[in-house]
C-alpha cells in the first residue's frame, strides 16, 4: 500500500508502485483535470505539483510521491497565485482548444509560487517545457506577468514597470 497527499488529503493506492502518477490519479483518484499527452515527459500536459515543485506525471512513478504532497489543478485553485492566474487567463482569453491549459496552470503556479517577481525571462524559461498547439503562448506569458503584476504591483520587469511590460506584450 502506497500513501501520500493529494489536494491536501492523504490518501493510499495499491496499484503498482511503477504506475505512472498521471493515471494513479486520473482513473485512480478520478481526478481528470490533468491531461496525458505525450506520455514522454515532453508536453506538459500532465503537470501537477510535488511537494510544490511542478513535475511531468506521465514519467513519474507512484514510488516517487511516497510520504509526498501531490497536488493536481483541481487543488491548486485554492492558491492564491491560482486565483490571479485564472483571472488572467480570463481577461486574456488565453485558451483555445484548452487542452494543454491545467498543465500551463501548474507550470505558472510553481514559478509564481517559488518567484513571485519573475521577469520575462523567468517566464519562459519556466513555461519551456509546457507546449502548446494552439500556440497561445504570447498570451500564456502575458497572463503570467499579469497574474504576477497582481500578487506584486509594484514589480518590475527587467527594469520596466509592469504596466509598461504589459503594453509592449499587447502590441507584439
Ligand atoms: S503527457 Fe506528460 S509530458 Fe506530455
Ligand atoms: S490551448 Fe490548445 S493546446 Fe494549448
Amino acid at each position: 500500500m502506497l500513501r501520500f497527499t493529494l489536494n491536501g488529503k492523504t490518501v493510499e493506492t495499491d496499484l503498482a508502485p511503477d504506475t505512472p502518477l498521471l493515471w494513479a490519479v486520473r482513473d485512480g483518484f478520478k481526478l481528470k483535470g490533468s491531461k496525458f499527452g505525450c506520455g514522454a515527459g515532453l508536453c506538459g500536459a500532465c503537470t501537477m505539483h510535488v511537494d510544490g515543485v511542478a513535475q511531468k506525471t506521465c514519467v513519474l512513478p507512484l514510488a516517487a510521491v511516497a510520504g509526498r504532497a501531490v497536488t493536481t489543478i483541481e487543488g491548486v485553485t485554492a492558491t492564491g497565485a491560482a486565483e490571479a492566474l485564472q483571472a488572467a487567463w480570463v481577461a486574456q482569453s488565453v485558451s483555445q482548444c484548452g487542452y494543454c491549459q491545467s498543465g500551463q496552470i501548474m507550470a505558472a503556479s510553481a514559478l509564481l509560487a517559488q518567484n513571485p517577481n519573475p521577469t520575462e525571462a523567468d517566464v519562459e524559461a519556466a513555461m519551456a517545457g509546457n507546449i502548446c498547439r494552439c500556440g497561445c503562448y504570447p498570451r500564456i506569458k502575458s497572463a503570467v506577468l499579469a497574474a504576477a503584476a497582481t500578487l506584486a504591483p509594484d514589480a518590475v520587469v527587467q527594469g520596466t514597470p509592469f504596466k509598461d511590460a504589459m503594453a509592449r506584450e499587447a502590441s507584439a
